[in-house]
Order: structure tokens, then sequence, then C-alpha cells
């Protein structure tokens, strides 16, 4: 796999429509809080883009772009070349319908066993005769290897079976695009890697595009084709596997090393630590007031006695 992926990273910049999904110079705030500054990111059609960050970096709300759920403030998001936010609601309902999801916490209906949640989309949007339907839902969960699970409840599978039955139902109306928020999170070791394999060659096998948000660096190294890496609203690097884990920056080797401390600090904004130790031990001697910070331990230590 590994040639293959290099192959993908080094054919380079490509044409736009070679792209499923761009945002350009999109700006975006919450709450007067800005979350992006100029965010360049291109999904390539039919490849595996990988979007990392630190928490709070701004992910899911990238993912919350493209599905039209939210508006950039400015800048675009096109979707095959549509801009979505131009784009009416039953248009964007139409394109909605063309991507598939699945969430971190996108949990399974627990009244409905494995067959009915991933039957759940075709049942509400599509008027499919029986038959059909039985046939798109044992197809997918063939392709996730749970064909034999169809009849258990949610409350009877595993953390890592959960995650695979939500991934047939991500794919049960055949989408272009497959989002994924934290497919991995709290998955052990072998489901992970399931879960990873079949991100990978769900993608290939049916001709779709894949993003996926993920903090499991390794793991998503194998079968991404583009990862991009966010920080403080912008792109900070991104390129293939290869390029990345080559790639000088010191937040590139923070974010890929996992390194407690570096250009994204430790600590939160505070003043001068030792200033304020001083100012509170002082306090705490009755020698002053403390200006700032918490009850130093001795003397919680001394009221304690
Ligand atoms: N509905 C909301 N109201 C207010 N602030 C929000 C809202 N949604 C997101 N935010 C803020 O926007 C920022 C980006 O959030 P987002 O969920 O996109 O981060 P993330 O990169 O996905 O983080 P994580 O890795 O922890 O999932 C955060 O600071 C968050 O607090
Ligand atoms: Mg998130």
């Amino acid at each position: 796999m590994g040639s293959q992926l290099e192959l993908a990273g080094s054919r380079g910049v490509v044409a736009g429509e070679d792209n499923v999904a761009q945002l350009r110079g999109v700006h975006f705030a919450i709450d007067q809080k800005l979350i992006f500054r100029g965010l360049d990111v291109a999904l390539r059609r039919g490849e595996v883009t990988a979007i990392m960050g630190p928490s709070g970096t701004g992910k899911t709300t990238l993912l919350r772009l493209i599905t039209g759920q939210i508006r950039a403030d400015s800048g675009t998001v096109e979707v095959d070349g549509r801009d979505v936010a131009g784009l009416g609601r039953k248009e964007l309902y139409a394109l909605r319908r063309r991507m598939g999801m699945l969430f971190q916490h996108g949990a399974l209906l627990t009244d409905f066993d494995v067959f009915e949640n991933v039957a759940f989309p075709l049942r509400e949007h599509a008027r499919l005769p029986e038959r059909l339907v039985r046939s798109l839902v044992l197809t997918k969960l063939h392709a996730v290897g749970l064909r034999g699970a169809a009849r258990l409840m949610p409350q009877q599978l595993s953390g890592g079976m959960a995650r695979r039955v939500a991934l047939a139902r991500a794919i049960v109306m055949d989408p272009d695009i497959l989002i994924y928020d934290e497919p991995f999170a709290g998955l052990d070791p072998i489901s992970m890697g399931v879960v990873m394999r079949l991100i990978r060659s769900l993608n290939d096998a049916l001709g779709i595009s894949s993003v996926v948000v993920s903090h499991d660096v390794r793991e998503i190294a194998q079968i991404a084709d583009q990862s991009y890496i966010l920080s403080e609203g912008k792109v900070v690097a991104s390129g293939s596997p290869k390029e990345l884990h080559d790639h000088p920056s010191p937040i590139v080797r923070q974010f890929l090393e996992g390194l407690a401390d570096g250009p994204v600090p430790f600590h939160y904004p505070a003043p001068d630590y030792y200033g304020q130790l001083l100012a509170a031990g002082q306090a705490a001697r009755g020698r002053g007031p403390a200006r700032c910070g918490p009850v130093p331990a001795s003397s919680s230590r001394a009221r304690a006695r």
C-alpha cells in the first residue's frame, strides 16, 4: 500500500474538476470567535483525505461546512463544482443524500435491530419494495462483515461492531462522499484496524471519495492519500503521508510526534508562574494579598490541621 500512497501523493496539484469538494479562503466565526481565517482545503475525487489538528481547531466545523449545515462568512465551499451557499433547500437536501456520514457519537437506534438500523435511511428517503430493501441492507452488512448479525440488537454489539453497523448505514444510500468524524474513537486496536481497512476498501470498491477526521495519526497515515493539518484557523501543512512525515514545520512535528509542548502550548495562558507562587505564598503568610491564582497546597494543609 505504501507505494500506492506515494504514487497518489506524487500526483501533485490537480485540476478543480478532480476535486469532489473544495474550500477556498473560508472565514468562519461562531459567537465572535474566529474558527477559520482563510482555510483552503481540496478533497480529491476517489481519494481518502484525512483532516487532523488539535482539539477545538475546527475539524467538525469543516465537515459541517461541506455538508451545508453551516455557511462560511466569506470564501467559498464547493461540492462537485457548485457553491453550497448558493443552493436552495431542495438542492441542499439532494446534496446531503449523496453524502454518507459516520459520526463518533452516531449512535444506533436502540429499539431497532441491526437490519432495521441500516434500513432506516432507505425507509426514510426512498419508497422501495421490501425485497430491494432487504437485498441492499444485506449487501451493505456483508461489506462490513456483519451480515450474520442482522437480527442482533444494538445492546448485543461490541463497540467495534456498532461502528461497522453505523458504517453500513452510512453507505446504504450509495453515497458519492463518505464523511467520518473520529471513526476510531474508543475502539480497541483490532477493531480500529478493521474499521481503518474498511474505510480504505469501501472507498476503492464503491468508487467514492472519503474525508476522515481523526487524531489517530499513525493509523490514518496508512490509509490516507492526502492529509491536512489544521491549526489556528488555517491549514498548516498538507500532503501525502510521506510528505507530512518529512515535513520540517515545528507544529507538524509536534502534532505527528504527539509532543505535549511546542507551537501548541501545553499551558493555557497564565501569569508568570514564580511571581504568582510568590504572591500566593506572601498572602498565605498574611504579608499581602495574592493577586490571582489558586490557594497553594501549603495553606490548605494549614487550614486542615
Ligand atoms: N455550536 C457552537 N457554539 C459555540 N461554539 C462552538 C459551536 N460549535 C463549535 N464551537 C467552537 O468552535 C471551535 C471548533 O469546534 P470543532 O468542534 O469544529 O472542533 P474540533 O476540531 O472538531 O475539536 P475536537 O477534536 O475536540 O472534536 C471550538 O472552539 C468550539 O468550542
Ligand atoms: Mg470534532
